[in-house]
Order: C-alpha cells, then structure tokens, then sequence
C-alpha cells in the first residue's frame, strides 16, 4: 500500500512522464549486454523489482513510492516508509493474505498509521535541518540556485525556501556538492561523469552551484537509469539525452542555455568519445564487482582530465550482501584509482557530515 499525502499543485506543475519505448529499448539492448556491462549479483533483484514497479505504477508519484526508491536512495525522504512483499511470486501472495486476515490487519494498520505518522514528523523536523543547511550555503557561494521542477514526481513533503520548492531528499546531495565545491574552482568543472548516479540528485546539485557546468554524462543500469532519465525530463533548465535518442543522433553539441544531461546504460560509456574534467561515484562502486570497478577505472582513466571524487563506505556492504562475490572497501578503491590519479589527501567532508558522511568516506584523486 501506497500514500499520497501532499498531492501540492505547485509539484504537479513538473510531471513525471512515462516512456515506456524508452523503458523497453533499456530493457532488451541490456539481454545483449556483455560482461562487465551486465547487471551485477548484487542489483539484479532492485532491477527486476524496479522494472515490476515501474510497469505497475508509472513514474507520476515516484518521489512517494517507497517500494520503487527503496534501495537507491540514500534516506528514504519523500516516502512512507513499508513493509516490503517478497520478490518470491508464492511468498508475496502468502505475505498479502496474511495482510488481509481480520486481526493482522487491524494490527497491520495500526503500525502504518504509526509510522506515517512518524514519517511526516520526521520530514518536518528534517526540513528544519535543511533550511539551517540552505542559508549556510547561501551565504558561501556567489552562485546558488536550485534548479525548477525539483519536486517533480510528488514527494510527500516539500518546504519553501526563498523562491525554490525543496524537497528533503535533495538537501543532503546539495550538501555533498557544497563540500566539492569547497575545494575545487566551479570553474573548473564545465563536463563531468557519474557512475550509478541514482536518481541524479547530484546532478541537480552541481546545477545548483556551478554556471560553468555543460554537460553531464550519467551512468546507470536500465531500471534506475529510467526513472533519472524522466526526472530529469521534467526539469526545464536541462537539456535530456535519453539513451533512444542518443542512437537516433549521436551526441548534440553543447546548448548554451541548458546544462546537457546524457543519461547512458552501463554499456554505453565505452562507445561515448567525449571527455570529461571531473568524474564522480558515490555509495555504487562498493556494491559492483571489482573487475566492475577496475573496468569502469580504466574508462575513467582515458577520458577523464582533472580529477575524480568517490564516497563509499569505509568496509563496504558486508561480505555476500544480495549475492556480491566480493567486498569493495575502501582500501580496494585506493589501490584501484591510484594506479592512474593522485591521491590527495584533503578532509572535503564538512556539510555533509549532517548525513552521516565521514571524511573517511572520502577519496580525492586528481591526475
Ligand atoms: C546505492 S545507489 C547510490 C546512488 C547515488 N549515487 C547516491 O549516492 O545516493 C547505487 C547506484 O548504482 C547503480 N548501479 C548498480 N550497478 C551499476 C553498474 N554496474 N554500473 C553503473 N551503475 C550501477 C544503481 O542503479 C544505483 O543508481
């Protein structure tokens, strides 16, 4: 069960459409993916459960659909939280009769209503944060504006600040940003790539703090690389190339008004002749498989100039999380990116530390 608590005109003004050619074509050019592009053990059942999700409820709310965002977003801000089905077709209808049967669901329903409850008290109190943290960097950058449409998609709570509509979820990848910009000249940054940039808050981000910004290249699997492709579809200040229409015309040259967002399946960086200044990942590398890893490492290393900032967790998941072979700490990615950058060791981390992010958290490598 779903809830849409705060259905606000204002956020409906930036639908989230859906694509479902766009979505098929993901799909089946991914059957024909080949090794190290293929999906890895650990998101294969996100990618079946996503796609699932995606056939049954479109993308209209999907910023209040727990069960969609669940599992790639970092807080789960905007939704109510649930109790998930199975993936299992047997379980799951085991798990929804016994939804049904009279005592269990009053005590069921009691629960929900509590934790909704909750929910709603928690992005309020959330909101308090995030305005403390969007007047901070108001007053640290000269350049500071949060894109529109940054609500699409209808979270359950969003707050006015200044003229923007925020969303909580935003405020922490906002927050991640402020912390790089800290340390390296927006200037510098006009063409940057992401690795399993999720729903592409960060993109949003670097919106928000760099003019200079032209383009972005995001890469994702097909289930998640869908929902940011149409999220971003509904953010009038960008300029989106889906993957359907990257094959129909090739790369576009760089608009002046719109910042470029191309959003690519997994095996498509190594067709893609652009090259970039910076590159980031955060919080997906450690869920990968090191030949994964040291693949994307080496992409990164012929097409990237300046320098490249990953976040992962210092020990990674625990070993054989959702079936990963091995773990990726963050000692494998020193090593890894090391063979071709420079490792600096600079604390970036300042921000971000309200999000539970820790310096240790943190490789900062330029070329
Ligand atoms: C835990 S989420 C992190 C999302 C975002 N970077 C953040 O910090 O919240 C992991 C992301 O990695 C993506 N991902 C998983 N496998 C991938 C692969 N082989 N190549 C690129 N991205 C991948 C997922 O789809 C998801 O967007």
């Amino acid at each position: 069960m779903r809830y849409n608590l705060a259905k606000k005109p204002i956020a409906m003004k930036y639908i989230v459409k859906d694509d479902e050619s766009l979505l098929k074509k993901l799909i089946s050019d991914n059957n024909n993916a080949k090794y190290p592009w293929t999906i890895t053990p650990y998101w294969q059942n996100y990618n079946k459960r996503i796609i699932k999700i995606l056939k049954r409820d479109g993308l209209s709310d999907f910023q209040s659909n727990f069960e969609l965002l669940k599992g790639f977003i970092s807080n789960a801000y905007g939704c109510i939280p649930d109790i998930l089905p199975p993936n299992n077709f047997i379980k799951s209808i085991i798990f929804k009769a016994v939804h049904k049967l009279p005592f269990i669901s009053n005590i069921f329903g009691f629960y929900r209503e509590l934790i909704s409850d909750q929910a709603i008290n928690i992005e309020k109190i959330q909101e308090l944060i995030n305005v403390d943290i969007l007047n901070t960097i108001n007053g640290e950058f000269t350049y500071f504006k949060p894109p529109k449409g940054i609500c699409s998609g209808n979270p359950i709570h969003t707050f006015n600040w200044n003229e923007y509509e925020i969303s909580n979820s935003f405020v922490e990848y906002l927050s991640r940003v402020a912390d790089f910009y800290k340390k390296v000249n927006p200037q510098e940054v006009k063409t940057l790539l992401e690795i399993g940039p999720g729903l592409c808050w960060s993109t949003l981000a670097h919106i928000s703090l760099n003019p200079y910004l032209e383009r972005v290249v995001n890469v994702d699997i097909p289930s998640t690389l869908y929902v940011s492709t149409q999220f971003l579809k509904s953010i009038p200040s960008i300029e989106v190339v889906d993957y359907k229409k990257l094959l129909e015309i090739g790369i576009p040259k760089i608009n002046h008004n719109k910042v470029q967002c191309l959003q690519i399946p997994t095996w498509e960086l190594q067709n893609i002749d652009l090259e970039f200044d910076w590159a980031h990942n955060a919080f997906s590398f450690m869920e990968m498989e090191k030949e994964v890893v040291n693949s994307y490492r080496d992409l990164i290393s012929q097409k990237v100039k300046k320098g490249v900032w990953l976040l992962s967790m210092v020990k990674g998941h625990k070993p054989n999380a959702g079936g990963q072979k091995s773990v990726i700490n963050i000692e494998f990615l020193e090593k890894c990116f090391s063979s071709s950058f420079t490792k600096q060791r600079i604390d970036i981390i300042n921000l971000s530390k309200k999000f539970g992010i820790k310096n240790q958290d943190s490789l900062f490598f330029t070329k």
